[in-house]
């Protein structure tokens, strides 16, 4: 083996000096509903993920990086550089037997990726449409797709089962392309790593690589079984006490050992050095309730489908040697991917996206560029959030379970953690990129690094019962100054009357854009009992879709009448300059635009 990666060291840098500068092959690495605190590069003493901190370490970690706070959420303005309000993506996601899916009029990430030469494959996880043929990957700009379309699928046999009224819909959910793989066996997280080291090994280089390798792990599976782990990554968990959470450790488990699998598949094809690693997770884990993995995002507050921190702050990282390892601090959103990703492949500027092209300061540095995003908009849920600089606010009817900082119980221990520094010394990520890189990791600088993007000397009392850590409701929402405040526990709303009225303005006038949506209707058609029991497409692609309601949903916080008022002279200023400049147009569309901030 050392000798077989000697001669890659030497072939590959008779290859480097071939190619000074290409188009980097892309492995894009999406963990589902990771929490916050369960990797160890984020300061976990009990979870350890030595792998994926490896990258962490040598690459750069996003410290602020917002997703949505649900799977399909983040999914469809991942692979659109679109807020989902824009595309009816927001909100709940899709359920199997629902109509519905990304607009095909909508270009999705992997298209801009073959314009620009690469193949494209999508390994794991789809979850943006699937009851028409049209919304399947391989008709989104996926070459290849190996995987499951829905939510989630059971761990062993890559079922679906999804339960209604009086009866449940079952059936098989795995795909190859568009047909039905049916002689699959093992676990998933196996079944996905595998499929990815054979594309990669498989990898001729005549066009540069885009892997997506989306993870069912640690979400729990989707049948009715949940927390579907294998024995030896059970084991390597026994020090933690809480039985669930030492399953769901072991998920994490098997989902680090992929990434370590992927690396070193990677220098064995002599492509790492030219290739970006990208990991994240796709919103925060659920703790407690709907789909409840056992996850923790402490010492944030909240929990998967909600709007605070511990929902919507997400893990990610970004690794290549070329980049300078560090820890950026700036606010980077999940739209961003589809700019950023399409200029690291030589790509240019993309119209009509919220995401925000942040290459060029993660590979030179500078000044963060990105000054406010929208956490989350929830027309169902009603509520919604929004980060403008150090502050972030949200408004709506949350349940206090929501707003509690769950999962403190689950930290019990039973015996000693294993040594962290011999698990990062041992893994196979470092292991490669010693022999193929030269990488001599240094400790301290890594503990270093570990403690700057850890959050949990923080205090976490649950402050949830205190008058100022604020549940919000429609009379008076919260306010957070996160950059002093990340634990979301001082709410500061009263002291900020004229920030409360401008940051609620920029979200009612976002809310107002939103593309309305039914609650998922289920369509009886979608039973695979129908279709020889696999979820495949079950509508035309030509059949004309359910009209959408034509109301927005009330914004989910009553206006006072000196809000009103502000708010429309801040909407006549706005539009007196077009209004000279238009009379004739004007009429018409400054009426709806004051229509749609108040809608009644
Ligand atoms: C479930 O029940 C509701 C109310 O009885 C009905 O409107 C709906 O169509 C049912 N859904 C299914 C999938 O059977
Ligand atoms: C390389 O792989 C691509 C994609 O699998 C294939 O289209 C192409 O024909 C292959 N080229 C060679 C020279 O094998
Ligand atoms: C992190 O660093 C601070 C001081 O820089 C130190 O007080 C603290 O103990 C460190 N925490 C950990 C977890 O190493
Ligand atoms: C938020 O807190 C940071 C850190 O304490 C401080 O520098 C900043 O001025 C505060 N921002 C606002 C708007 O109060
Ligand atoms: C139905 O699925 C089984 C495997 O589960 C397969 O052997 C059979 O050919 C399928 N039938 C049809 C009509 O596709």
């Amino acid at each position: 083996m050392i000798v077989h990666l000697v001669t890659l060291v030497l072939v590959f840098f008779q290859v480097a000096t071939q190619n000074e500068i290409e188009q980097p092959n892309i492995v894009f690495i999406v963990a589902d509903d990771l929490g916050w605190n369960d990797v160890s590069f984020h300061g976990s003493d009990q979870i350890m993920t030595p792998n994926i901190d490896v990258l962490a370490y040598q690459g750069i970690i996003l410290q602020q990086y917002y997703t949505d706070t649900l799977g399909t959420p983040s999914r469809s303005a991942l692979f659109t550089g679109k807020y989902p309000l824009r595309l009816g993506t927001q909100s709940a996601s899709i359920k199997a037997s629902e109509d519905r899916g990304i607009p095909v009029s909508v270009k999705l990430l992997p298209s801009y990726l073959k314009e620009l030469g690469y193949q494209t494959h999508l390994i794991g996880k789809w979850h943006v449409g699937k009851s028409r043929e049209h919304y399947m990957p391989t008709y989104r700009g996926f070459d290849t797709f190996y995987g499951f379309l829905g939510g989630a699928v059971d761990y062993l046999t890559y079922n679906l089962i999804e339960e209604h009224n009086d009866t449940s819909f079952f059936g098989l959910d795995f795909f190859e392309n568009t047909m039905p793989v049916e002689d699959l066996s093992g676990h998933l997280t196996d079944i996905l790593t595998d499929r990815a080291v054979q594309v990669i090994r498989d990898y001729n280089g005549s066009a540069p690589l885009y892997l997506h390798l989306s993870h069912a792990a640690p979400h729990t599976g989707g049948a009715l079984v949940n927390l579907q782990t294998p024995a030896e990554n059970i084991a390597a968990n026994e020090h933690i006490a809480h039985s669930a959470r030492r399953n769901y450790a072991g998920l994490v488990t098997s989902l680090d050992k992929s990434v370590g699998s992927i690396v070193a598949a990677l220098a064995e094809k002599d492509i790492l050095q030219n290739t970006l690693i990208v990991f994240v997770s796709d919103n925060g884990a659920p703790t407690v309730g709907a789909e409840q993995n056992f996850g923790s995002n402490l010492p944030l507050r909240g929990m998967k489908n909600s709007p605070w921190e511990g929902g919507a702050r997400s893990i990610a990282l970004l690794w290549n040697p070329s980049l300078s390892p560090g820890i950026w601090h700036g606010l980077f959103h999940v739209t961003d991917w589809l700019p950023t990703i399409v200029a690291a492949a030589g790509g240019s500027w993309i119209p009509n996206i919220d995401g925000v092209n942040q290459w060029n300061v993660l590979t030179n540095g500078g000044q963060p560029i990105r000054n406010e995003l929208l956490v989350t908009i929830d027309d169902i849920g009603g509520w919604a959030a929004f980060r403008e600089g150090d502050l972030k606010i949200i408004v709506g009817e949350l349940s206090k379970d929501t707003c509690r900082y769950q999962g403190m119980e689950l930290k019990a221990l039973k015996s000693d953690v294993p040594l962290y520094e011999q698990a990062l010394l041992e893994s196979e990520t470092y292991l490669v990129f010693r022999e193929t890189l030269d990488v001599d990791l240094d400790l301290d600088s890594a503990f270093a690094k570990r403690n700057r993007s850890s959050l949990v000397s923080r205090n976490i009392q649950d402050p949830t019962q205190d008058a100022v850590s604020c549940n919000p409701t429609r009379a008076k929402g919260c306010l957070y100054n996160i950059t002093a405040d990340p634990l979301e526990a001082h709410d500061i709303w009263d002291l900020y009357p004229d920030i409360v009225k401008r940051l609620s303005l920029r979200l009612r006038s976002l809310w107002s854009e939103l593309k309305p949506r039914w609650s998922p209707l289920l369509d009886m058609r979608a039973n695979p009992a129908s279709h020889n029991y696999t979820w495949t497409p079950w509508v035309p692609n030509d059949e004309i879709p359910l009209k959408p309601p034509t109301t927005v949903p009330v914004f989910p916080l009553h206006v006072s009448m000196g809000d009103l008022q502000y708010l429309v002279e801040l909407n006549l200023n706005k539009f007196r300059q077009k209004m000279f400049d238009s009379i004739k147009n004007m009429g018409s569309s400054f009426v709806q635009s004051i229509g749609g901030l108040f809608p009644l």
